[in-house]
């Protein structure tokens, strides 16, 4: 049941209605929201789209969606009362008069409700279209509240956020000057994860841990996210992004954030997102020499036959790359950053490697004793604390043992379905704490662009590697 302060009539506005995101990640979530009973009473979704499209067709393609998603039919009694939801308004993006009929459906609604509702717009289109539709959106009022303090405006902004810094900056200086921060939502879904939540929960509700988190005690940080899955259907996009652009700039470099961001003031979004973006700030910028040494990066045997692809692309698929903080908690301990597509078994998880006491109390001639911190999203959602402990008889020989939490079983989460959701009632609700804002994105940027261009400068230093094996992830030395 949603909280009456939060009960707001809000009309969501889909541009590109039809789009792959759309189908993968926005309906269902809004099916699981509608399921929970979290959305709002009174919410409508317009879909905005050229195709020719009644409302009744579209609520067909809608109702595809949903059960394509689900394997199974879903009841009538469920069904049309979700469906009844659904709106089409058709349109082209480049045609004023299109904005101008929004409008006047966004209006309809408002008298139909008799109130001045919230309004959150979407957008699953190419990123070329970003700018057009961002200023005829503010052009054509779209974002202005129709009375004062009444019904607000957020849009909602998906990655790729730019290509380099300066890409990034030019979407962003648009976005500041058509919106306020607080009207931006930047998704990274990887914040939404239940496990990434958990980190702030592990770290700042547990002094046992927290009063160890820095370099005294952590000798490295691992952070792997290594995927089973190639490229698929998506060799135009990936192309001409790559691994690092692709999740090694945004996901893995938030991940970071969390684990190494000092403790925030309070627990409200813009300090939370502050404490973030100041640690995403203390990345030292790596020097040529540093990005030869500290960088590697491989594409898997058969990458370049996938459709869409260049047959002498040089884009990798794999990187793994040694991250420093200037930061007086964290200098010296190296933070390694490291993804890759078709590496056979799915791995995501971030390792947490803690100095070995001194002295030891570890086998002569052996390897010495150390702690581990395992935060592991796939595959399986759990913590690991591993520790030593004397073995059972009179010989003072040790062994390794763990501690585990399950935080659930793999068959409880549904891949992005449960991000989507979590992060579009953060919208509704206008809570910023799980997007990104435009600090940690010019943080972030600083970090890759010169990594980014040494690579493309200096084909040399792509390699290769065999697809469904995890031997680059074993060899890569950085
Ligand atoms: C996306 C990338 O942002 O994240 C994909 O574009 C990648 O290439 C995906 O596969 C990984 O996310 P998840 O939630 O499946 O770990």
């Amino acid at each position: 049941m949603v909280a009456p302060e939060k009960n707001i009539p809000t009309i969501f506005a889909a541009f590109g209605a039809t789009g792959d995101l759309m189908k993968r990640k926005v309906i269902p979530a809004i099916f699981h929201l509608y399921e929970q009973g979290e959305l709002p009473t009174r919410f409508r979704i317009i879909g905005f789209s050229r195709r020719d499209w009644s409302d009744a067709e579209f609520q067909a393609f809608i109702k595809e969606v949903i059960e394509e998603h689900r394997k199974e039919r879903i009841s009538e009694e469920l069904l049309a009362p979700f469906l009844a939801l659904f709106r089409f308004q058709r349109g082209y993006f480049e045609e004023p008069k299109s904005y101008e009929e929004l409008k006047a459906a966004f209006d309809a609604s408002d008298r139909e409700w008799g109130v001045c509702s919230n309004k959150l717009f979407y957008f699953s289109v190419a990123p070329e279209y970003y700018e057009m539709i961002l200023r005829d959106i503010a052009k054509h009022k779209l974002a202005e509240a129709c009375a004062p303090g009444e019904g607000w405006t957020h849009v909602i902004v998906e990655k790729p956020f730019g290509m380099d810094s300066k890409t990034a900056k030019s979407i962003d200086e648009l976005l500041g000057k058509l919106f306020d921060e607080d009207q931006i939502y930047r998704i990274d879904h990887y914040l939404a994860k239940e496990m990434l939540q958990n980190i702030l929960t592990f770290r700042f509700s547990n002094n046992l841990f927290e009063l160890q988190w820095g370099g005294r005690m952590i000798e490295s940080i691992n952070i792997r996210l290594l995927e089973k899955i190639g490229v698929e259907k998506r060799g135009p996009f990936y192309d001409g992004v790559g691994a690092f652009r692709d999740v090694g700039q945004n996901h893995l470099l938030q991940m970071l954030a969390l684990m190494a961001m000092d403790v925030p003031e309070n627990f409200t979004a813009e300090e939370i997102q502050k404490k973030r973006a100041e640690i995403l700030r203390a990345l030292k910028v790596p020097t040529h020499r540093e990005i030869k040494e500290q960088t590697f990066r491989a594409q898997y045997e058969g990458y370049r036959e996938i459709a869409g692809v260049a047959p002498d692309s040089t884009t990798e698929t794999y990187f793994k790359v040694r991250a420093q903080l200037e930061h007086a908690k964290w200098r010296d301990v190296p933070i390694y950053l490291e993804s890759g597509k078709r590496l056979g078994e799915a791995q995501k998880e971030i390792v947490v490697t803690f100095r070995h006491p001194t002295p030891c109390l570890c086998p002569p001639g052996g390897s010495h004793h150390k702690n581990e911190i395992i935060i592991r999203m796939e595959p399986q959602e759990e913590i690991l604390i591993e520790f030593w402990v004397k073995k059972p008889g009179f010989s003072f020989a040790t062994e390794r043992k763990e501690f585990r939490y399950l935080h659930r079983a793999p068959k409880e989460h549904v891949p992005y379905v449960e991000e989507y959701a979590k992060l579009l009632l953060d919208c509704v609700r206008g809570d910023q704490s799980l997007f990104i804002s435009t600090d940690e994105i010019r943080a972030m940027w600083r970090f890759t662009d010169p990594i980014l261009d040494a690579w493309e400068r200096d084909a040399t230093t792509l390699h290769t590697y065999v697809p469904d094996t995890k031997d680059v992830s074993n060899t890569a030395k950085v």
